[in-house]
């Protein structure tokens, strides 16, 4: 019997500008990948946004997560949003919806204007107003064209990659009381962002408006090793809870609408090391560990079911899981993962959990922050070896494509 998801449910695949578009100028551009490459080409989707748009309805996809990037639009806080860009976003606007597809605006995806980078990020105060104005601006301009809006992708990643570990610009390590500040003036300017956006409606119907929250279960390898139960109960305290408490507004309730989830997986600690191949651990050893990961993080999709429980019973709020994905080479691997991940979010949607929709992380194989070209998480491959970066659809896109237009999975 295969398993059908309810009526009405977004299928789609989610991007994010700096991985994507090319000719941007933030503070990745002059980032230095692990695989010695930039973001400054990535896919060049800002010219060919109109070509991925053809792919995306090839895929049967009803929904389109994309970003649009704060700094091509505001050169100073409070200044006008410039009008060509404005235009450009509208079109591809345009095109989604008259393809019959919805599209989901995220609002900040990891990167800011070099005017607030340049003051101190978000651990200066001013990046909260100024964000406000982008926002108002923003929403106020495309009301007609947009209804389905994301204040800020993972603010947990984003503050902990750059305050915590340093590896995502500013390339800060240990500094708990920055990552802390950050994720409080996030949490602020998107409860003001989701009031703005709930005032100005939108022409296209119902307006929405959320955040999206990584969730990623940390948890010790051997449970009676001390040391890892309270690594992975201290990473699970700042990371999720912390973040989750900042951004659902403590007692009071939230202006949002719904909640996002990005999910992906697990890490584990053995000995204070996460048991993932970006930490050095071959597949191999995982394996023999019994650790399956892709090639960024152990796979659980067990996990997902769980996840989506708790954040729904927290939260009280309608769920879109914003991204999930697997990167490999391995096709078969990959729609493995998918199956299993979707059979437990059907578990938990038939167990009370509403959730609205489903993005796959990603559409095109793209430029994936500190580590470069090498994870491939697209559904269309890019040939980043010929200036030319001819997309190609791979097996798992068939297989995505069968997916949307059946509303339905066959069991894993
Ligand atoms: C998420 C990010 C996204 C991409 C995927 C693999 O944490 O939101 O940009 O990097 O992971």
């Amino acid at each position: 019997m295969p398993l059908k998801f309810p009526e009405q449910f977004l299928w789609g695949t989610a991007t994010s500008p700096t991985q994507i578009e090319g000719h941007i100028n933030n503070e990745w551009t002059d980032f230095v990948a692990r695989d010695g490459r930039t973001c400054r080409v990535a896919c060049d989707n800002y010219h060919r946004y109109a070509e991925d748009i053809e792919w995306m309805s090839r895929l049967g996809v009803n929904s389109y997560r994309m970003g649009i990037e704060w700094s091509r639009l505001q050169s100073e806080a409070g200044g006008p949003l410039h009008e060509a860009e404005l235009a450009r976003y509208v079109d591809q606007l345009d095109r989604l919806n008259a393809a019959g597809i919805v599209p989901m605006v995220v609002l900040h995806h990891f990167s800011n204007p070099p005017w607030i980078n340049a003051a101190g990020g978000w651990t200066n105060p001013a990046a909260v107003p100024a964000f406000v104005d982008f926002a108002t601006r923003l929403v106020a301009a495309l009301r007609g064209h947009v209804r389905l809006w994301n204040t800020f992708n993972e603010p947990d990643t984003y503050a902990s990659c750059g305050y915590l570990i340093g590896e995502f610009p500013p390339m800060r390590k240990g500094r708990l009381h920055s990552f802390r500040t950050v994720v409080g003036r996030m949490a602020e300017a998107h409860e003001r962002v989701c009031r703005i956006i709930r005032e100005a409606g939108s022409t296209l119907g119902k307006v929405e408006a959320g955040f999206s929250k990584n969730w990623t279960w940390f948890q010790p390898f051997n449970r009676f090793l001390p040391w890892d139960a309270l690594f992975a109960a201290f990473c699970h305290w700042q990371i999720n809870r912390f973040v989750l408490k900042s951004f659902l507004g403590g007692e009071t309730k939230t202006a949002a609408t719904f909640l996002g989830v990005n999910y992906y997986g697990r890490v584990r600690f053995k000995n204070l090391n996460p048991l993932v191949p970006t930490f050095g651990f071959s597949h191999q050893e995982l394996a023999g560990l019994g650790v399956e990961c892709d090639d960024m993080l152990e796979r659980h999709p067990a996990g997902l079911e769980s996840a989506l429980k708790e954040l729904h019973e927290q939260s009280r709020l309608p769920i879109y899981l914003t991204e999930h994905g697997c990167s490999s080479d391995d096709e078969a691997f990959r729609e493995r993962d998918l199956k299993e991940n979707l059979a437990a979010l059907h578990r938990a949607i038939a167990g009370g959990v509403d959730v609205r929709g489903f993005y796959y992380w990603s559409l095109l194989d793209n430029f994936e922050w500190q580590f470069g070209y090498s994870k491939k998480f697209g559904l269309l491959e890019v040939d980043f070896s010929d200036a030319r970066l001819l997309r190609k659809m791979k097996p798992l896109a068939q297989i995505y494509r069968q997916v949307c237009l059946e509303n339905s999975i066959g069991h894993p």
